[in-house]
């Protein structure tokens, strides 16, 4: 595929810097990373070039997404081929088994509900002990007044697809338990999104 013809989200190239720089004071020098749902595969090509001593296993469950991404990772050397996973998938046998990482931006309210839940035992199942699942994106956030974009959003996500929408961080916690993952922390960023990390329950 010739850099013209590669997928192009203006979201992903505005959020991109600012994810990173969480990324960089979240993860340590090294691991590995899957990346779910990479969709145009602009979010690997820019994180994995900034992190070069992270193996990056970048995935997306609709397999027409996987030559963009891998256009877009061209040259970089820390990159795998793209993985196509579905997260509803009951194993993931191509995923390494041992994750530093678990990174999926922008799929949880683009995807049926029992999605988020098969993230949370995929993650869960691959993680190391100290191991983060990142998720980035917006959310429903009890006590915290939802912007009006991001009510509008809601609105044009569930006239798409009913099954679709904004999840309330209460939910999303809720099937993490179930996973024995616990939300360490929350952080506000631009756009009303929000980046949520995740970690094994119990000390740590
Ligand atoms: C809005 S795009 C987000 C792409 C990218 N992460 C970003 O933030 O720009 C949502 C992505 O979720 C993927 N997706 C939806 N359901 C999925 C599933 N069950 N398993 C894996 N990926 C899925 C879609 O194929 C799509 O690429």
């Amino acid at each position: 595929m010739s850099p013209d013809a590669r997928p192009f989200s203006a979201a992903a190239e505005r959020n991109r810097a600012p994810i990173l720089a969480e990324l960089l004071r979240l993860l340590p020098p090294r691991g590995t990373m899957l990346e779910v749902a990479a969709g145009s595969g602009q979010h690997a090509a820019h994180f994995a070039a900034a992190l070069p001593a992270w193996d990056w296993w970048p995935s997306d469950g609709d397999a027409a997404s996987l030559p963009g991404i891998a256009a877009w990772c061209a040259g970089l050397a820390n990159v795998r081929p793209p993985l196509q996973l579905d997260v509803l998938a009951p194993a993931w046998p191509a995923v390494p088994a041992r994750l530093d990482a678990v990174y999926c931006a922008n799929m949880i309210h683009i995807s049926p509900w029992p999605c988020t839940a098969a993230l949370m035992q995929g993650a869960a199942r691959h993680l190391a002990n100290n191991g983060l699942l990142i998720l980035y994106g917006p959310m429903l956030i009890d006590g915290v007044i939802t912007a009006p974009g991001n009510l509008a959003f809601d609105a044009s996500l569930r006239e798409r697809n009913p099954a679709w929408g904004l999840r309330r961080l209460v939910d999303v916690e809720r099937e993490a338990g179930r996973a024995s993952l616990v939300l360490r922390e929350r952080v506000a960023l631009p756009a009303n999104n929000g980046l949520f990390v995740f970690g094994r329950a119990g000390p740590g």
